[in-house]
């Protein structure tokens, strides 16, 4: 069962009518199911069941303060990649001691934020970054509990731009060259090395990848055992894929009893830090047809989401589901659906089979819950949609639409 189905030809989140969402809230809207995220969580979590583990959300993939608490409510961890992410958790009431922070260039002052917030670990990714980390605990007289992140050289078969874990990407370490900084860290006065951490990639649609990763940390965890470095920690980072059209990732638990196996003799905590397999198929957006038309060569519809809402489209050529939200039946077409900015990059989807559309009806953006709202902007001078969380039938504001003010409110104050 999903939980954004039609029924009786109108499309429901959960058990409201996403046409009376639009009339109280109007569009662009992002509309996010409870039950689905819940789910989701639950899912991927219990598939670890067994063994000791710690699912620490990726806060990037959907960072909306509903979302942190629900799943903190869960006994969610998080993974941050900056201060701001640091803050929304804090915010949200997660327990700093399950939380993570990945990213190759933390600044000196969100290294001491986190330090001063006890946070789990530092995902750590140079050894520049590893003598800042030192530098700011020695002056705080703190100590740092840090992972070094490997990046095993294993090809997640994935979009180039969301691959993370080839040689020529700028994440993480080398083997060789993490061995020369698990070795510095081990000298370091104010660092505790308990950790080691990799992600390869988003939207991997197989296991092997991971199994092929893994199998590289475990016998560099051998060596580092051999030098007297205690590992307590295993990240192994996020990354499975989710369905958005025909592609057919491994079921979470499939995943599990991957990792699992090949974990066998492992004393260590296993951290994972799933973003869009929790978020990504829990939201949708809902847009306005503004105008329709055809060209010689193409017909348009012409919507009131754009590329500043969702980007992935434009950036990743990535394909999102879309549907009326009501059905009906009309003659098929093929058409491209575009946003209204001044950009030939500006589209939700191209050369699309979708039904022919008047003025003024509703289109839903499927899986639109991960790496959505997290990556939208103002460009072209467009407050940002609202966005709610349906649980049943009750529905929480969880952003408000943004009005003009909000665009200059920034510049105003500088005057
Ligand atoms: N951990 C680290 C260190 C990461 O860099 C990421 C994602 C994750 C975990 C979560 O990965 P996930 O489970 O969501 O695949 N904007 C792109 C995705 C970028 C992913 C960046 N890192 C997109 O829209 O497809």
């Amino acid at each position: 069962m999903h939980y954004f189905e039609f029924r009786e030809g109108e499309l429901f989140a959960e058990d409201v009518k996403v046409r009376d969402l639009v009339k109280k809230y109007d569009t662009p809207l992002y509309i996010y199911s409870s039950k689905t995220f819940k789910r989701h969580y639950e899912a991927f979590d219990s598939a670890f069941d067994g063994i000791d583990h710690l699912t620490c959300y990726s806060v990037k993939a959907n960072s909306n303060l509903c979302i942190l608490k629900m799943l903190s409510e869960m006994g969610s961890g998080m993974d941050i990649v900056s201060g701001g992410e640091l803050f929304r958790t804090l915010k949200a009431g997660v327990d700093p001691s399950k939380i993570v922070y990945s990213g190759v260039g933390k600044r000196e002052h969100e290294i001491r934020e986190a330090l001063l917030s006890d946070i789990l670990m530092f995902n750590v990714e140079s050894k520049q970054e590893l003598e800042k980390i030192n530098q700011v605990a020695v002056e705080m007289e703190a100590t740092a509990r840090i992972s070094l992140r490997i990046n095993p050289d294993v090809d997640p078969q994935t979009h180039p731009y969301i691959s993370t874990g080839l040689k020529k990407n700028k994440f993480g370490l080398d083997i060789e060259q993490a061995m020369e900084s698990y070795k510095l860290a081990q000298k370091l006065p104010n660092i505790d090395p308990v950790g080691i951490d990799c992600h390869i990639g988003s939207q991997l649609t197989s296991i092997e990848p991971f199994i092929e990763a893994l199998n590289r940390i475990k016998s560099f965890h051998a060596e580092l055992m051999d030098m007297g470095i205690e590992i307590k920690y295993l990240d192994l980072g996020g990354g499975l894929g989710i369905t958005y059209n025909e592609e057919s990732p491994p079921h979470p638990s499939a995943f599990g009893k991957a990792v699992k196996e090949n974990l066998q003799g492992m004393k260590l905590k296993l951290i994972l830090e799933p973003g869009r397999v929790i978020a990504g198929n829990a939201g949708i957006l809902i847009t306005r047809v503004l105008y329709t038309k055809k060209s010689p060569s193409k017909n348009f519809i012409i919507v009131d989401a754009a590329m500043n809402d969702l980007v992935r489209p434009s950036l990743y050529g990535s394909f999102h589901r879309i549907d009326c939200v009501t059905q009906k039946d009309a003659p098929l077409q093929k058409a491209d659906v575009v946003g209204p900015i001044c950009e030939t990059g500006d589209f939700l989807a191209q050369d699309r089979e979708i039904r022919e559309v008047n003025q003024d009806e509703l289109l839903a953006v499927f899986s639109a819950g991960a790496y959505g709202f997290t990556m939208s902007s103002q460009y072209n001078s467009r407050p940002r949609g609202a966005e709610v969380l349906v649980d049943g039938s009750n529905v929480t504001l969880a952003r408000r639409r943004e009005v003009y003010f909000d665009l200059v409110d920034l510049e105003e104050q500088c005057f």
